[in-house]
């Protein structure tokens, strides 16, 4: 258990600041991450006193609705994914700046009536021509969007105009290069966030102040003292209603290239100059450039896929992917990847970095254990019955902390030792909730601080690291290929192995 002293560190990625007044324009605006997550997240900034009076929303999505029933869907929204309405007063006062605006995606004229909207808006609500541009659609729309977004001169202010793009950016390497040459024609890289909501969540950020707010942990943070190092996101839930999506995308473009590779990055990563984006997006992007599959020639030895079958999750029998509601029965989609990544430097060369990921897993959990080496000799052989290696873990998220294991010897006579916890726990050191994530990454685009998105030479170097992967399986048709594992068990054999012949086994969380 840890307890705040007086003088807690106190330093944040940015300082306390205020937007300034403009209209956010969130593409896709019936979907469910507007009404689940984006407008329940400004709407809490309202709450906090965070935000310009003038602060616009206008929603663009293809149903006819009105602006009333635009601000009904955000309403309930926030009352049923969020802390509720709370004051109403407040409540009235945000809705005014809420605006809804039918528009299809593919055509031109739909910009044209957008951009005009959005100037007479300016003139009512002091807005200025500052935009936020958040494109919250499917990936298809991207292309589209982008262009008409440029072409109608909407992002022809490089400090006026940012657009926001969600994940995922391209579906393999070549693919995010044409994007990032769309979306570089139309607009300055300054302009441009793309999101990867990981970043956005507390434990994640604090990975950067437990690295190099400390000076005790670093010294052990290399190749001479960690064996291993082991990144898992487990979800318990399957692909509920999201198969169209899911089936063209699979656990490695949905979750390993982009959540799991940024946390790798920050663990990875050598201690930036400062705390500005492009320092710390430069020392991701060199770890990146450094970093390989395990064995490009046989790439079993690299990575493994898997997909659920029937099982039982908390007493329920579910169903397995193939039989999921718009799955294809043949599907060879993978719901899980565990994979094996190298890091050629002089701080990391020769510690495999594991990772994994899956859906219908046992427990929700994301975690990255460093785990120590063994001690050099051990003296108490002959009477300790085994010990076990240190492991440093992180916590991102259910029980959000930081632990330490290590060896102590039990009280009595006899010398026998047990592993115990140092435990960290951000629930009872600080006596708060940690924030969602959308709230942290909307304000900081409005602020214009690009610290916590992703810069165009990474997101092609993390592709880069995976791309020979989704060559080889999205390869393979016959899905008999792609290993099986129960719904409600840890993972495939397959994956076992891949640590097993490293004399090695995966964390049991
Ligand atoms: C999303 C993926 O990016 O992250 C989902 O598309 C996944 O498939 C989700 O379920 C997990 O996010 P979190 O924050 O619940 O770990």
């Amino acid at each position: 258990m840890v307890t705040l002293l007086e003088n807690p560190f106190r330093v944040g990625l940015r300082q306390e600041r205020t937007p300034e007044p403009l209209i956010l324009v969130i593409f896709g605006a019936s979907g469910d991450l507007t009404q689940r997550k984006l407008v329940p997240a400004v709407y809490k900034m309202k709450q906090e006193r965070r935000l310009p009076p003038g602060l616009t929303i206008v929603g663009v999505a293809r149903r006819d609705w009105s602006h009333d029933f635009f601000r009904e869907q955000m309403r309930k929204g926030i009352e049923e994914f969020s802390d509720g309405i709370g004051n109403e007063q407040l409540w009235d006062d945000f809705a005014q700046g809420l605006f809804y605006c039918r528009g299809n995606m593919d055509e031109s004229e739909s910009y044209l009536k957008l951009k005009a909207f959005l100037e007479e808006l300016d003139g009512k609500r002091g807005t200025r021509g500052n935009r936020v541009f958040y494109l919250s659609v499917s990936p298809n729309f991207f292309p589209p969007g982008i262009k008409q977004l440029g072409a109608t001169g909407m992002l022809s202010d490089p400090i006026k105009n940012r657009i926001v793009i969600e994940k995922p950016f391209g579906k393999d390497l070549s693919s995010a290069q044409v994007l990032n040459r769309i979306v570089q024609n139309v607009c300055k890289e300054e302009q441009v966030y793309r999101i990867d909501h990981y970043l956005g969540k507390e434990t994640v950020q604090n990975l950067l102040v437990f690295r190099f707010a400390n000076a005790i942990f670093e010294p052990l943070w290399n190749r001479q003292f960690v064996d291993n190092v082991q990144i898992t996101v487990a979800e318990t839930v399957g692909v509920e209603d999201r198969a169209g999506y899911y089936e063209t995308s699979g656990a490695l473009r949905d979750m390993l290239q982009n959540h799991l590779m940024q946390l790798f990055c920050l663990t990875a990563m050598e201690p930036p100059n400062a705390l500005s984006a492009d320092s710390i997006r430069n020392e991701k992007v060199k770890v990146l450039q450094a970093t390989h599959l395990a064995d490009l020639h046989n790439l079993e030895n690299s990575a493994v896929r898997g997909q659920y079958k029937a099982g039982w999750m908390k007493g329920k029998s579910v169903a397995g992917y193939r039989e999921e509601p718009g799955v294809n029965p043949n599907s060879t989609t993978p719901t899980y990847v565990a994979m094996k990544l190298m890091i050629d430097n002089w701080r990391w060369k020769g510690v495999p970095f594991y990772l994994r990921t899956g859906k219908r897993l046992p427990k929700k959990v994301t975690e990255i254990a460093i785990q120590f080496k063994e001690v050099p000799l051990l003296i108490f052989q002959s009477v300790a019955h085994q010990t076990n290696a240190n492991v440093l873990s992180l916590r991102i998220q259910p029980n959000e902390g930081i632990d330490l294991r290590f060896e102590a010897k039990m009280p009595g006579s006899e010398l026998r030792t047990r592993t115990v916890e140092m435990d960290f726990n951000y629930g009872s050191s600080f006596g708060m909730a940690t924030a969602d994530a959308y709230h942290r990454l909307l304000l900081d685009t409005m602020l214009g601080d690009q610290t916590l998105f992703t810069r165009a030479d990474e997101v092609e170097e993390a592709w880069r690291v995976v791309t020979p992967i989704l060559s080889a399986w999205d390869g393979q048709a016959d899905p008999s290929t792609v290993p099986q594992y129960e719904a409600g068990t840890w993972e495939p054999e397959e994956a076992e192995l891949l640590l097993n012949r490293d004399g090695r086994r995966w964390r049991r969380l």
